[in-house]
């Protein structure tokens, strides 16, 4: 959130018009209530970026970036919000000047501090697994994994002792307060009150960013110290480090991605660090986190062919196929690599060596195949409804392909594997883009079983939120935010609830940091509702909504029922489950009514 007051962002959109401002960057046409233009932030030859001078706010159907007038020129222009709002305040001639430079120059400087923080954390532990003797079985353990020397050095690994202040106290030698060794994430306060170090006999793996400057720590546990704690301890989000813009390893590794054009991905410190010491460089580490857009442009500057690595366990491929769409819908060339069982990119090396990697590499499926390959092994491809299941996953995957020709071959493939006639499949695409304008980015609902109609009706109902507030009173009193089943859509739900006044959509906007959100709700705003009755519409969602919320809590309890049953005898509990399924049922027959 910006330290800019409120009232200047108010005053400053209420003076500029979004469709002049964009208008001297890029020719835009008229079209219905908006104005149309061919996308300045993604290659395309057909108009899908929408202006809205109503809601005034921006949306690209085709690469899905979004916002106010302050997030276009802060892509356009590639400036910092503080920037923005200095650029457009000139314009509408609103003097701005001082704030500006007291809020810019002190996150300047807090970061700067955080960064100096970091560095010296990391100095601190390097000297610590270098020079000190409790450290013996650290070094053991890090030759025992296989690192050089030199690597140990290039990644600048460290080693944090057993004791809980070792680094709080070097750094308060060091003239750093303890709001900012808090604040910097390498220390925790207790409830006391004291300051003590949040890394205790754990294997210190500094976290860079792509300039190469360490931003925060993983620290992982020793097996020979092992006391139960979790096996890696990271550094918390803070000014410097966001998990959703950092890839591990990149700084080092970009020339080589860039020289190659490809860049494996692969997700932990040492699935990064022995391969690249192998000779194997052009890679990142996603860090177990999944993969967003960020990433993904991060990584675009330097090529657009990836080849992901996931562990072949289950959890490892459900992680790849949630992180699909979003790459392709940016574009990007995806091959998977799935190793055998039981192997990373770390152990892989070190039994085949880095050209037992390469060849792996070579053999990596494209995305299509793979995607499809898992769908096979999760439905019956003779049973019509679950042929539909996977021609559904597959056509909402092809149809964020651009490219017309792929397209059609990817159809062809599909229509070949599940014995279905093109037409058809091309028939069912039509549908799928239809819903393209309530279709999140990043689809969830696959995993947690939700259908996509229950999140056309959460859109929806958010929608006319943003249309009209008596809705939002409405909701209030009618549907809770924990009934929400998508993660974005409670998220800004609540904040509607929250807020004391009506807001304008606009303001939210302005007032939400995430590109991926911001994008979400000018994809809302943009789209025309075209309901005539709208109160019928708000009645019809708040009921589908509950209706699938009481649905998902009857799975779930059916679930716990077998499980209670099977582990024979304690039938209180199991009384208690049954009692609660026919008061879930009975709940869901009163929606069932309605309808
Ligand atoms: N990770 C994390 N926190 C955890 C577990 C994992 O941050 N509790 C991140 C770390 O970046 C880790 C990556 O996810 O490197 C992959 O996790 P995992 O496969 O469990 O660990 P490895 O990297 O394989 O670690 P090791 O080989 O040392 O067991
Ligand atoms: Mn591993």
């Amino acid at each position: 959130m910006s330290r800019i007051p409120e009232q200047i962002l108010e005053d400053i959109q209420q003076r500029l018009d979004i469709v002049e401002i964009v208008s001297s960057y890029i020719p835009l046409k008229r079209a219905g209530r908006n104005f149309k233009a061919c996308c300045p932030f993604h290659h395309e030859k057909t108009g899908s970026f929408i202006v809205s001078p109503d809601k005034q706010i921006f949306h690209c159907f085709g690469c899905g970036v979004g916002g106010d007038v302050f997030s276009f020129l802060m892509k356009y222009e590639r400036m910092e919000f503080p920037e923005a709002v200095k650029m457009l305040a000139d314009k509408a001639g609103i003097d701005f000047v001082q704030e500006k430079t007291k809020d810019s120059s002190q996150v300047d400087s807090v970061s700067k501090v955080l960064y100096e923080v970091n560095e010296l954390a990391a100095l601190y532990f390097q000297h610590i697994l270098v020079k000190d003797s409790q450290a013996g079985i650290a070094r053991k353990y890090l030759s025992g994994r296989g690192l050089t020397p030199e690597s140990i050095k290039r990644f600048r690994l460290g080693f944090a002792g057993a004791q809980w202040d070792g680094l709080v106290l070097f750094l308060r030698k060091k003239g750093i307060s303890d709001a900012l060794l808090v604040r910097s994430g390498v220390a925790l306060k207790s409830s006391q009150g004291k300051v003590y170090d949040r890394f205790r006999n754990r294997v210190m793996f500094p976290i860079f960013n792509h300039r190469g400057k360490i931003i925060g720590f993983g620290g992982r546990i020793l097996e020979s110290t092992d006391t139960g704690g979790p096996k890696y301890v990271n550094s918390p989000e803070t000014e410097i480090y966001k998990k959703s813009k950092t890839l591990y390893g990149f700084n080092f590794s970009k020339e080589f991605v860039s020289k190659q054009n490809y860049c494996v991905v692969v997700e932990g410190y040492l699935d990064f660090i022995i391969p690249f010491q192998a000779g194997m460089k052009n890679l990142v580490a996603s860090s177990g986190t999944a993969f967003t857009i960020d990433h993904i442009r991060l990584i675009k500057r330097y090529t657009s062919n990836l080849v992901i690595v996931f562990d072949a366990d289950d959890a490892g491929r459900e992680a790849a196929l949630r992180s699909l769409d979003p790459l392709i819908e940016e574009g990007m060339n995806v091959r998977i690599v799935n190793l055998e069982p039981g192997f990373d990119p770390d152990s892989w090396v070190r039994a085949k060596g880095a050209e037992g990697f390469s060849r792996s590499i070579d053999a990596a499926k494209n995305l299509f195949d793979f995607k499809l390959g898992l769908l096979l092994d999760r439905f019956k491809r003779d049973v019509p409804e679950e042929k539909a299941q996977i021609a559904h996953e597959m056509l909402s995957t092809i149809k964020k392909v651009s490219n017309a020709v792929i397209r059609a071959s990817y159809i062809k493939k599909l229509s070949e594997t599940i014995n279905v006639p093109e037409e058809a499949l091309l028939a069912e695409l039509q549908k799928v883009k239809v819903s393209v304008a309530y279709e999140r980015k990043r689809d969830d609902s696959y995993n947690q079983g939700v259908t996509n109609v229950s999140s056309a009706a959460e859109k929806m109902l958010l929608s006319l939120m943003f249309e009209n507030e008596k809705f939002i009173s409405q909701g209030k009193e009618s549907i809770s935010c924990d009934e929400f089943k998508d993660p974005t859509i409670k998220k800004i739900t609540k904040y509607l609830y929250e807020a004391k006044e009506a807001t304008a959509p606009v303001t939210i906007l302005s007032k939400v940091n995430d590109p991926e959100v911001k994008s979400f709700i000018s994809s809302l705003l943009v789209a025309d509702l075209g309901i005539n009755d709208q109160q019928k519409s708000f009645d019809d969602c708040v009921r589908k909504i509950k209706k699938d919320a009481v649905k998902m809590q009857i799975t779930m309890i059916q679930k716990d029922i077998n499980r209670a049953a099977q582990d024979d005898g304690d039938t209180e509990k199991l009384h208690g489950l049954y009692k609660r399924f026919h008061l879930l049922k009975k709940e869901l027959k009163i929606y069932e009514e309605g309808n």
